[in-house]
């Protein structure tokens, strides 16, 4: 594969940072691009100029609801709209009962801190919870087996593991947990706008993610899909006006609850982010998720191999189908590395042990390669 199956020119030319910058932090922060900067336009000039357009608002946070849904093959009412990725986790930990025999959380080592936070603090509600070991910067399905049991009452497992970009099997883990009579909830924040996801056929119960990373978005806004069917079964101690039948009924002594994925959502929307995640996500679902995957995949074989050849150390997995676009590199003082590229107008993420390079659609082999010479070159000096 030399070029993606789409106009990478036309695609590069609505992303102004790359006049002068090689961003490869995709799994932190995507670039800003013409369309979300004008949508942020968008909504500054609707209250500047009206005041206030609340019904509008509204619909744009509906529509960025059904951007969402799109993207992962789903319907808009199964998806709810949250603030973070904590909150999506917390409101759907709230809805659970942890006073039975069933009240075991299994986790995998490989949540992000916050989700496993989350779980923990459903320990002072009867929740026990296990964790299921990544080691080698991965986690291995004979280890959900040996924990998942008749007592687990959730799982949850990343689709794309932060630290090495490694992807769990999510339909595998699925077929564990329900085996076992458990749920399956999926923080897909590091995947999701990389590659086609379709959350029904995944068999996960619960998927949430964040709107900064490959979604080209930015902080504020959230999604969480619940299956079909299973939101009418909660009821999130974490609730708020919005999850009601009638947000406005304006009864405070009253809790109905709305139907379906909505009864997640909380207080006033997040509109302003929401004017931005719609463009965003609609961008990628014109262009389309299979052709952004095998872009994406096609670089983050070229960060390994390229990392490879120069003798670096690769963390996790480097088979393509168990990666998303995020490579691992291994290195000693990763943040000062990461500070040291960025003086070079190379954007990587340092976490840890680790630089992680993550090529988006919009990237380019060369991209990938002047990062992975600089990257090379800085750790000569600095090791
Ligand atoms: C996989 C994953 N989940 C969750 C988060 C944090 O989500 P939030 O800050 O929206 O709660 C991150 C942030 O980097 C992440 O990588």
């Amino acid at each position: 594969m030399t070029s993606p199956s789409f106009d990478l020119d036309a695609v590069r030319a609505e992303i102004p940072l790359l006049r002068t910058h090689v961003p490869l932090n995709n799994c932190s922060q995507a670039p800003q691009s013409r369309a979300t900067r004008a949508a942020a336009d968008a909504y500054l000039s609707s209250w500047n100029d009206t005041g206030m357009d609340w019904d509008a608002w509204l619909t744009e946070t509906d529509a960025a609801r059904s951007e969402f849904a799109a993207l992962i093959g789903a319907e808009a009412e199964d998806v709810a709209v949250a603030t973070s990725v904590s909150q999506a986790t917390a409101s759907v930990a709230s809805g659970l009962d942890y006073s039975g025999d069933r009240h075991r959380v299994v986790a995998s080592g490989a949540e992000f801190p916050t989700v496993g936070h989350v779980w923990l603090a459903q320990e002072r509600f009867g929740a026990e919870v296990h964790w299921v070991p990544a080691r080698d910067g991965r986690v291995r399905l004979e280890d959900y087996e040996a924990v998942i049991d008749e007592r687990t009452l959730i799982v949850s497992a990343c689709r794309g593991y932060y630290q090495s970009g490694f992807k769990q099997d999510v339909a595998a883990i699925a077929d564990i947990a329900h085996a076992r009579g458990a749920l399956l909830y999926v923080d897909a924040y590091q995947t999701m706008g990389s590659e086609t996801f379709d959350a029904v056929a995944s068999g996960a119960d619960f998927v949430a993610s964040g709107n900064l990373k490959f979604l080209m978005g930015i902080p504020g806004i959230a999604f969480l899909w619940v299956r079909p069917g299973l939101a009418d079964r909660l009821q999130p101690a974490i609730t708020g006006w919005f999850g009601r039948d009638d947000p406005f009924a304006f009864d405070p002594t009253r809790l109905d609850w709305a139907e379906g994925a909505r009864r997640l959502d909380l207080g006033t929307p997040p509109i302003f982010a929401a004017f931005v995640a719609r463009a965003g996500m609609q961008w990628l679902n014109r262009i389309g998720l299979d052709a952004i995957g095998a872009w994406t995949s096609h670089l983050g074989q070229r960060c390994v191999e390229g990392a490879l050849e120069r003798g670096l150390t690769v963390l996790g997995p480097t088979a393509p189908e168990l990666k998303a676009p995020t490579t691992a590199i291994v290195c000693e003082g990763s943040h000062a590395l990461e500070s040291a590229l960025r003086e070079q107008r190379i954007l990587v993420s340092a976490r840890g042990p680790v630089i992680r390079l993550a090529p988006h659609f919009y990237n380019t082999v060369a991209d990938v390669d002047r990062a992975l010479d600089e990257l090379a070159s800085q750790m000569r000096i600095t090791g």
